[in-house]
């Protein structure tokens, strides 16, 4: 197994499923509040011999949009298949929503659309291609690598990969992830926390390696590195928000970190992005995410409803 795919591994979380159970039950009461299908239309229904009412006829093609599906731990796919008849589960990580699906009867598969994408243009093979040249470079410079020139250079190998990022909505609209209309709920809860956070653990986990096998023990300064994803987060979410509360007809819910003293990086670009985007009529509620209770750690999430 590769390095990257190594460090990939450390983002499985086995017993998520179990675990964030009562989570996933507040998260799902939270996507289906207040969406009522509409009325299309009435038909008469027979009550008696001479007798008849006028039944309401419902939508039969309510859609809803999942970001960041992933192994779909934090909502309950069969409770929405309830209220939806179009389900699309959109990540990176093709893998884990076939795994997520694949116990489900096939007429209900029928109505779920897996699409695989990256919300910030930026791939897992974008990411790994990151990781092997900087292992690579490191090889080549060998012990000519300095903990000064390693920072310097990480900036250089991002700025690179930068390049791959979405500057623009419109962007995800061609890449056919999020059509301006296409659905009636959009839901993107603990996404963008995830955007860049692989990223900043495999700078995390080389860096550590090389101060201990090259840098004599002493730890490159990375805070210029962090500093740069911070802003790499804080063009594109933007952008991301953008592209959903286009893309939802009805309700877009989102769902991030919350933490006041010590801010999710990626989480509160998104919180105070909606929060000073004028003329948005939004309700708010928090939940909690028990998110890893072996090692006792827990998010206060703040759900934003528009
Ligand atoms: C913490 S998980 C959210 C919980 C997930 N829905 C579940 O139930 O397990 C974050 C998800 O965002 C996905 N993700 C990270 N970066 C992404 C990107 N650029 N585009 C789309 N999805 C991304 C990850 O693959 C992961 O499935």
């Amino acid at each position: 197994m590769g390095v990257y795919e190594h460090i990939k591994q450390k983002f499985v979380m086995p017993n998520a499923y179990n675990d964030w159970s009562k989570y996933r039950e507040q998260v799902t009461k939270l996507i289906i509040k207040d969406v009522n299908k509409d009325i299309v239309g009435y038909e008469s229904v027979k009550t008696g011999v001479v007798t008849t009412t006028m039944k309401p006829v419902y939508r039969e093609d309510m859609s809803i949009a999942i970001l960041g599906a992933g192994a779909c731990n934090d909502f309950d796919l069969l409770e929405l298949s309830q209220h939806f008849d179009r389900i699309t589960l959109i990540d990176v990580d093709m893998e884990s929503m076939q795994k997520a699906i694949e116990w489900m009867p096939e007429i209900l598969k029928e109505r779920i659309n897996l699409v695989k994408g990256s919300l910030t243009g930026i791939t897992n093979e974008d990411q790994k291609t990151f990781c092997d040249d900087i292992l690579f470079r490191v090889s080549e410079y060998g012990n000519s690598m300095t903990p000064e020139k390693f920072s310097v250079f990480l900036i250089h190998e991002l700025k690179r990969l930068e390049k791959k990022m979405y500057t623009h909505e419109d962007q995800l609209v061609e890449a056919g992830l999020l059509p301006v209309g296409g659905y009636d709920v959009v839901v993107c809860i603990g996404v963008c926390s995830q955007l860049m956070s692989m990223l900043s653990y495999i700078i995390n986990v080389i860096t550590a390696n090389l101060t201990g096998q090259l840098f004599q023990g002493k730890a490159p300064d990375n805070r210029a590195v962090f500093t740069y994803i911070k802003g790499m987060n804080s063009k594109i979410v933007p952008i991301i928000n953008s592209a959903i509360l286009k893309c939802s007809n009805e309700k877009a819910v989102f769902g991030n970190e919350y933490d006041e003293h010590h801010p999710v990086e990626g989480a509160y670009q998104c919180i105070i992005d909606l929060k000073t985007r004028l003329g948005l009529h939004m309700t708010e509620e928090h939940l909690t995410w028990n998110f890893n209770p072996g090692k006792n750690v827990e998010y206060d999430m703040l759900i934003q409803m528009v």
